[in-house]
């Protein structure tokens, strides 16, 4: 036993103590929100910082586990609130656990080969089981920032392929001010009528 047992963090800002986390800020999730326009003007406008994950992946070999402290921040692009981009475990089979430690949000969980998608709450004192063969993106709903923990097998690795390619296909949009999920097709006439009905007013 060699690598550190003990890791310290603080669930408010998803520090790790002595892990440096891998940011992404928005020009990393280009063609992936729903309103581009607005997508491209927020990027032009500072290019925020997204999220950012912490990783510790000190242990190898079967059996092992890898885990990870996400800080999603609050933010929407259009009436879309911030997401991480989303990946497959490239091991298929390997599950997650996902525990919410501050701020408010959902999992959105796509099954790569049924297509079946469901929203679960991401929050303190919830914890999210992600199965195998689910595609797994977090989103942030609250005002202040998403802190989680995930845990996962050391063989799982991420697989961002399908993603990229094919996104996923509901979005959760804020209707009213409440998180409402959408098959996408269905946002972008949610999306155009609204704005429609703002040209109309202006
Ligand atoms: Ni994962």
């Amino acid at each position: 036993m060699i690598f550190p047992l003990l890791t310290q963090f603080c669930p408010e800002t998803g520090e790790v103590k002595g892990v440096t986390p891998q940011d992404r800020y928005l020009d990393k999730l280009a063609g992936k929100f729903l309103d581009d326009l607005a997508y491209r003007q927020a990027v032009q406008n500072g290019n925020p910082l997204v999220y950012s994950v912490s990783s510790l992946e000190s242990a190898h070999g079967d059996g092992q586990l890898h885990y990870g402290i996400g800080k999603l921040m609050p933010g929407k692009i259009g009436s879309e609130y911030y997401f991480t981009f989303g990946h497959l475990h490239a091991h298929r089979p390997a599950a997650e656990v996902y525990v919410g430690l501050s701020g408010q949000g959902l999992m959105l969980l796509q099954h790569e080969i049924s297509g079946e998608t469901q929203v679960q709450p991401l929050k303190p004192n919830t914890v999210v089981y992600v199965p195998g063969y689910t595609a797994h993106r977090t989103i942030n709903t609250g005002a202040n920032p998403l802190i989680y923990l995930g845990v996962y097998p050391a063989q799982a690795g991420h697989d961002y392929g399908i993603i990229a390619q094919k996104n996923f296909d509901n979005v959760v949009l804020e209707v009213d001010g409440q998180p409402v999920m959408m098959d996408r097709r269905e946002a972008l006439a949610y999306h155009s009528n609204q704005r429609i009905q703002k040209n109309q007013r202006n």
